[in-house]
């Protein structure tokens, strides 16, 4: 192993930056770089950057700050990269502002990054930020065989909700071609993944060209993958409630492969706020979706994310979200105190809350979903589930550990000598706050 050839990268945000970061490792592999875990022993840095919530952009501008102490203390050569949402948002400012990074390279530009990281190597200091807006193509790429693996549909996002920052880093919406995307799929299989999880800020607007030229939406993309050989489960992120229709539930329904298990994020649990946010639906459309999802197939369940404290969220207002959160008794909640990203539409809005009154609603709904959980794990117990194998329990060796349908984690026992990425029946014995315990049956 050459030890002038390692990189370092750090990913923060979401899933589709975890895939760009995949796609950014494979190039440097190729290149006969390998991955290291400690940035004192890499040569390239690259750190993978979001701007959904303010706090990722402070991170950056620390984990900066530690890397520029070590390089003076140690007086070393390094490359150092900003890629991502951040990247994107604010470009050349980064170059400018952090003398240290070599270069800035933007969210679709990433594309580009077996050419852009010669000219980085070659002792340029660069910024890319060009979008694409025609196609999106993804060329091939090293993927790392995981059980469970992640695949970008598509890009870019056109909603505008007001607080979201995404429509401006990530362009507009372009899907790659079906066959690009079946291909992929097809080759992770061959690696041994076993669930394929479809990527998208709003997968629900797919329209991806097929062979023959005409369009296919995301119902059609789900059968096409739902036909893929060695495919034992499909997921995706993230539907949005508004394009969440009768087709979709019944598309999935109807696909054996595709998990009863979808996130749906509301946002909020009021119609005033819901219509600050621009998120084109209502109360009344998001629980008559839930239910006609829930008439059609009986064990599905759903996670969603809320926003806290958006700007003068009133008292009333906050406890309509969690009124929603019971009505659809979630699976999982995820929720975020709201943060104001410069150039939205929200950012403009009149904010008089109190930083302590979003901390006390995020903890009240926090509490609350604690309290649902808890009583949804309750009565697991004694139930069957299939579970995906992803190896031993971490814990106790003589057990293993798997996924349900509903991504939760169980540990079990097993006469057999299982693989991972097997799949199992196994009974509930035993429910733990954080965890599930069980055993396998025949
Ligand atoms: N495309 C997805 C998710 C995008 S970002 C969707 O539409 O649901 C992931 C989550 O971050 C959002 O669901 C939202 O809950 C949260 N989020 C986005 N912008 C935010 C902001 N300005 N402040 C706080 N949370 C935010
Ligand atoms: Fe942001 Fe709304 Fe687009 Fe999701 S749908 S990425 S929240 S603008
Ligand atoms: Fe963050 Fe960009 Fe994803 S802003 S959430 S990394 S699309």
């Amino acid at each position: 192993m050459d030890l002038n050839k390692g990189y370092y990268i750090y990913t923060f945000g979401c899933a589709m930056n975890e895939y760009d970061s995949e796609r950014i490792s494979s190039s440097l592999e190729i290149r006969g770089y390998h991955q290291v875990l400690d940035t004192r022993e890499a040569t390239i840095i690259i750190l993978n950057t979001c701007s959904v919530r303010a706090k990722p952009e402070i991170k950056i501008a620390s984990y900066l700050g530690v890397i520029a102490k070590d390089l003076k203390r140690n007086d070393r050569d390094v490359i150092i990269g900003l890629t991502g949402c951040v990247a994107q948002d604010q470009g050349k400012k980064l170059l400018k502002e952090f003398p240290l990074v070599n270069f800035v390279i933007g969210t679709d530009a990433v594309a580009n990054f077996d050419e852009l990281i010669e000219r980085a190597l070659a002792g340029e200091r660069f910024v890319d930020t060009s979008l694409m807006t025609e196609t999106f193509v993804i060329e091939k790429f090293k993927r790392k065989s995981k059980i469970s693996a992640q695949v970008t549909i598509m890009k870019g996002c056109e909603n505008f909700c007001t607080y979201c920052i995404v429509p401006y880093v990530r362009g507009v919406e372009v899907s790659r071609d079906v066959k690009e995307i079946t291909d992929e799929i097809k080759a992770l299989i061959a690696g041994g993944s076993k669930e394929i999880m479809l990527l998208g800020q709003n997968v629900n607007s797919y329209r991806g060209k097929l062979e023959n030229g005409s369009i296919a939406g995301f119902s059609d993309l789900l059968g096409s993958v739902n036909e893929i050989a060695g495919v034992e489960r499909i997921r995706f992120i993230t539907s949005h409630p508004k394009d969440f229709d009768k087709e979709l539930v019944d598309t999935i329904a109807k696909l054996d492969k595709v998990c009863k298990y979808i996130h749906l994020p509301a946002q909020s649990g009021s119609n005033n706020v819901l219509d600050k946010m621009s998120r084109c639906y209502t109360v009344e459309d998001y629980k008559s979706k839930i239910d006609y999802a829930k008439s059609v197939i009986p064990n599905i369940s759903f996670s969603s994310d809320f926003i806290i404290g958006f700007p003068d969220e009133t008292e009333e207002e906050f406890q309509e979200s969690l009124d929603l959160i019971r009505y659809v008794d979630f699976d999982n909640v995820f929720a975020f105190k709201y943060s104001s990203r410069p150039g939205t539409k929200a950012a403009t809005y009149k904010d008089s809350l109190d930083n302590a009154t979003k901390s006390r609603r995020l903890a009240e709904l926090f509490a609350l979903k604690d309290e649902i959980v808890t009583v949804k794990l309750a009565k697991l117990i004694g139930k069957e589930f299939e579970i995906l194998v992803s190896g031993r329990s971490s814990k106790d060796s003589s057990q293993f550990h798997g996924l349900t349908e509903q991504s939760r984690g169980v540990a079990f026992s097993s006469s057999k000598d299982l693989k991972l990425g097997d799949m199992v029946n196994v009974r509930i014995l035993e429910a733990r706050p954080n965890s599930l315990l069980g055993e396998e049956i025949e």
